[in-house]
Parts: structure tokens; sequence; C-alpha cells
């Protein structure tokens, strides 16, 4: 995806149908990427957020750590498939028991809406802390330090990372359930949704015209 797409994604006209872009899933599955086609647009979107997007390098992102990292993926699914990668995160463990996240992105028009960036955090440090994870570490953007903080992560020292400022910040793991099927993972609701199913049928075209979407709560439920 190049920076031209990326900036009429991000145009202020272009704000409802991202939020409708979301509603067209039904679900989505965080987990950790086994297949080659996850890993690739794992590293495409990657890529599209950390050089086009934030242009905190140049044309990759890619680095030495993605030889030993376990990338970590949303994907949006549409009738029961797996369609497309819309988030990731990749988790290492450059010392016995001391892991690291990086390069989490979610795809723009995803953001806020799901909850995808939380639930990667999520399957981050639970996935590590049941490989026997003492200490989960990560350089975030200062301007998440809140969304960090709000997923119960504490933060250490204020740092600076190719020109961007950044916080140390480290999960209290206290407040994590280790998770032993990772590769599985676990699926996530859209939090806005359309339920056509639950529509009287004398409404639903009316419905359909105004593009009426339904606002419950997240759901997640373990996939089998
Ligand atoms: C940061 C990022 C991964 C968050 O992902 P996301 O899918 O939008 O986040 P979620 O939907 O899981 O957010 C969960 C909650 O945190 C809130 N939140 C999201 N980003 C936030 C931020 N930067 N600061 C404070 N709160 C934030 C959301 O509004 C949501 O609140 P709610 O539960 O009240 O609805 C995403 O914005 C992104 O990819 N940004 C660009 C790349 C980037 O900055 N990567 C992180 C490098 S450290």
């Amino acid at each position: 995806m190049g920076s031209q797409h990326y900036d009429l994604l991000a145009s202020s006209a272009d704000r409802a149908s991202s939020q409708q872009l979301a509603a067209h899933y039904s679900d989505f599955t965080i987990k950790w990427a086994t297949l080659d086609w996850e890993i690739r647009q794992a590293h495409a979107l990657r890529r599209s957020v950390f050089c086009d997007e934030q242009g905190i390098f140049e044309k990759d992102d890619i680095d030495e750590i993605d030889y030993e990292a376990q990338v970590l993926v949303a994907i949006a699914n549409h009738g029961g498939w797996h369609e497309k990668i819309v988030g990731t995160v990749r988790i290492h463990q450059p010392e016995e028991g001391i892991w690291w996240g990086s390069r989490l992105a979610v795809q723009h028009e995803f953001r806020k809406q799901v909850g995808l960036g939380a639930n990667l955090i999520l399957l981050a440090v639970s996935s590590a802390y049941a490989l026997g994870c003492v200490q989960f570490l990560a350089q975030v953007q200062k301007k998440n330090e809140a969304f960090f903080q709000r997923l119960n992560w504490q933060s250490q020292f204020d740092l600076d990372v190719r020109n961007h400022p950044h916080v140390m910040m480290q999960a209290d793991l206290s407040e994590f359930t280790p998770c032993f099927q990772p590769t599985s993972g676990f699926v996530v609701k859209s939090k806005r949704r359309t339920y056509m199913n639950e529509v009287p049928s004398p409404l639903l075209y009316a419905c359909i015209a105004k593009s009426a979407t339904y606002a419950s709560a997240a759901e997640v439920y373990y996939a089998t």
C-alpha cells in the first residue's frame, strides 16, 4: 500500500466508510501466524504503517529481530474465511524468560473499532507467559502510553527511538492469564456490526439503506 493510498484513507471524508469496512467483517481471529500469506501480509501492513504512514523507516522496517521473532496477526473473517490481515505484532525472547513485543500495527480503517490492538497485546503477553516469560517489555511510542497503561502496562522511563519519543514499558504479568494455544488464538466479534437476522423483515431494506449499525459490547470467544 503506497503513501498516496494511505492519504486517501486518512481523509476525514472517508471516516464513515472506514467504520463500515470494519463492520463488514463478522469477526476477527487473533493468533500466532502459521502460514506464509499471513506473514507476508503482516509485513506489508507494517511497511504501510511504519514507512508510509509514520515515516519511521524509509523503505522497509524488517530487521534482524524478524529472523527470530514470532509474528502475531489479527485476521478479518468473512463468511467463515480468514480473509485478510488487518493487524500484527511480533514477539521475541532475546534472553531466557525476557520477552519483547514490537511492531504493533493495526490497519487504519480498523483502529478503535474492534479492539484489535488491545487483543494483539493480550495474546502477545499471555502466549509468552505460557512459555515461561518472567518479564515482558516494549518500547512504546509516547502517544500510545495511555493505551498501554489501560492494558496493565507500567511506564519505566522515556527514550528516543529513531528520533521519535518512546517510553520503556513493562506488562504487569499478574494481570494476564497464560495462553497455551496461541496458534488457534481467539476470536473477537466486531463491536459495531449490522445483524441482519435481528432486524424485522419489513425494516430490513430501510435499515440497509441507512446502513444502520448496532453497537454492541465486544464479545470474545475461543476458537476451536
Ligand atoms: C496503537 C494501535 C495499535 C491501537 O490499535 P487499535 O486497534 O486502534 O486499538 P484498540 O481498538 O484495541 O483500542 C482499545 C481501546 O484503547 C483506546 N485507544 C486506542 N489507541 C489509543 C491511544 N493511542 N491512546 C489512548 N487510548 C487509545 C481505544 O479507543 C479503545 O478504547 P475503548 O475500549 O474505550 O473503545 C493503532 O492505533 C495503530 O496501529 N497505530 C499506528 C501504529 C502504532 O502507533 N503502533 C504502536 C507502536 S508503539
